[in-house]
């Protein structure tokens, strides 16, 4: 399914925190969205999944949900957002709640996507019990219960150590892979953004606005860990370049009224 975003604008208050933004999330693709602190991404992201009603400018959606499709779409958050006393099996299965599905379907759709996620031996463990990564699994399995036609993913690997992030990636992509679901991506990590998306597009600083959106014109195979050099280095150059300088103008701003007054 294909997400658009037209003309979207979204104040809090008095604090305008995004000016304009026209996106179209192309079906099948990763879209990633990066853009220094308080640039308004979360906030771009909560408007697109219907959380939030943008002041201006309208979202919608185009083609058809996947099969079984319940949500059309769903988060991932940075936290995970499990409830500590439900087990596995049961906070993917908390997805399902407000649907009235017979209970063999209900079963089954959990099975699916633990086992999507390799989580299958893991259905009567608890939160606590688990590893980040883990976590993380299951939070990505909470969302792929609905079969959503839009993952919306708030940076789903920024609480992660370096090497489960990697992991985690390199599998997140391995399942987008075989079904294709669009999805946007909100990361901080120029190095994730390069190897998922499909296009990045970058936002300016507070208000955001869309300074770029460029395409990652690199074949998934060849942006390992290996491959940084040539045009994955030259993207993250670029990339680098335009957040530097917004990164930079946005501190300023933020010191502003400390030193405004007396
Ligand atoms: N509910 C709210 N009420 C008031 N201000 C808010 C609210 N949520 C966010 N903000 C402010 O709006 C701005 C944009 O917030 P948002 O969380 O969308 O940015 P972000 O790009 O996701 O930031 P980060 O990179 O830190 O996650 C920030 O200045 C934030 O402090
Ligand atoms: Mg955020």
């Amino acid at each position: 399914m294909e997400l658009l975003v037209e003309g979207v604008s979204h104040a809090y208050g008095a604090l305008p925190v995004l000016e304009g933004i026209d996106l179209a999330v192309r079906p099948g693709e990763i879209l990633s969205l990066i853009g220094p602190s308080g640039s308004g991404k979360s906030t771009l992201l909560g408007i697109m999944g219907g959380l939030l009603r943008p002041y201006a400018g309208r979202v919608s959606t185009r083609g058809r949900p996947p099969a079984g499709c319940l949500n059309p779409l769903t988060y991932v958050f940075q936290d995970f957002a499990l409830l500590p006393w439900r087990s596995v099996a049961g906070n993917v299965s908390l997805a399902l709640d407000h649907h009235r599905l017979p209970a063999g379907e209900r079963r089954e759709r959990v099975a699916d996507a633990l086992a999507r996620m390799g989580l299958a031996d893991f259905a009567a463990a608890f939160p606590r019990q688990l590893s980040g990564g883990m976590r993380q699994r299951v939070g990505i399995a909470r969302a792929l219960v609905v079969r959503p036609a839009v993952l919306l993913l708030d940076e789903p690997l920024s609480a992660l150590d370096a090497q489960t992030r990697d992991l985690l990636t390199e599998e997140f992509l391995a399942i987008w892979q075989r079904e294709r679901t669009t999805a946007v991506h909100v990361t901080h990590n120029l190095g994730e953004a390069l190897r998922l998306a499909d296009r990045i597009a970058v936002l300016s600083r507070r208000p955001g606005r869309v300074r770029e959106i460029l395409p990652v014109d690199v074949p998934r195979e060849e942006r390992s860990a290996a491959a940084r050099a040539g045009r994955i280095a030259e993207l993250h150059a670029h990339l680098w370049a335009l957040l530097r300088d917004e990164a930079r103008a946005a501190d300023l701003e933020l010191a502003e009224p400390a030193r405004g007054g007396r």
